[in-house]
């Protein structure tokens, strides 16, 4: 894949932040009533990693994202989060909280924010490219509500690129795309990645697809993480 411009790889802190400790969940428990969905749960984030959350449905991962997120608050242990002024946080949830009376173009609008792009020009640029990319160029008309899962997915991904993250949390954001488009979306995060030491945070109940892509892979089942680690044991 080619990208014209390095400005689109930019994010607005992680240059400086490199190898440094950005999360760390220490022996975390979250109880929803009788549900424990999540047991103890050690984990530690390093700025520039690529993390897969993976697990069956009910193993926890939204919960565990939604701590990250700092949505979330703990029932037992303690979590550390990085300030937003030291690295920002973009999210994809998995109810995607696009705005369904606009249209996709409008939403991709909100992330505008003119103190971290230089101009209008060249935030209309790195939209333009990243629509391309995701093949939905021709659809930003339409309104959220008239448009499909995966158009719907892919918005609320570039979305939240678009402001330029230091870290990137997304929850089963590829589950209406096919594996040539998930692949696509990978390979941004993963040049973003390589480039400016984008952070990402990408949950998934589908193994399959995440044996393809390179990362660490922090397993959850039923509330307890069993492996954490680069080899695809499961
Ligand atoms: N708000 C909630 N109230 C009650 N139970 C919940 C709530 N959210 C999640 N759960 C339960 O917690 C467990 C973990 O859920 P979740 O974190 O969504 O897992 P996953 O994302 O891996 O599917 C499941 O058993 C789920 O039913
Ligand atoms: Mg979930």
């Amino acid at each position: 894949m080619i990208f014209q411009k390095n400005q689109l790889a930019e994010p607005r802190f992680q240059q400086n932040l490199r190898k440094t400790n950005l999360f760390y969940l220490q022996d975390v428990s979250v109880t929803y009533g009788q549900v424990e969905a999540l047991k103890n749960v050690q984990l530690s984030i390093e700025s520039g990693e690529i993390i897969f959350i993976t697990g069956a449905s009910g193993a926890g991962k939204t919960t565990l994202l939604k701590i990250l997120s700092g949505e979330q608050v703990v029932t037992c242990g303690s979590v550390k989060r990085p300030s937003p002024k030291v690295a920002f946080t973009s999210h994809v949830f998995q109810d995607l909280r696009l705005l369904s009376r606009k249209t996709c173009l409008e939403n991709l609008m909100t992330a505008y924010d003119p103190n971290i792009y230089e101009s209008k020009k060249n935030f209309m640029q790195d939209l333009d490219e990243l629509c391309k990319i995701l093949g939905v160029d021709d659809r930003l008309h339409l309104n959220v509500m008239d448009a499909n899962g995966g158009l719907k997915q892919k918005v609320a991904i570039i979305r939240a690129l678009l402001t330029k993250p230091d870290v990137f949390i997304a929850d089963e954001p590829t589950s209406s795309l096919d594996v040539a488009n998930a692949r696509r979306f990978f390979d941004i995060l993963n040049l973003y990645n390589v480039k400016r030491g984008l952070t990402v945070v990408w949950a998934s109940h589908n193994k399959e697809l995440v044996q393809n892509f390179t990362g660490r892979i922090v397993h959850l089942e039923n509330g307890k993480l069993i492996y954490a680690g680069h080899a695809c044991f499961i």
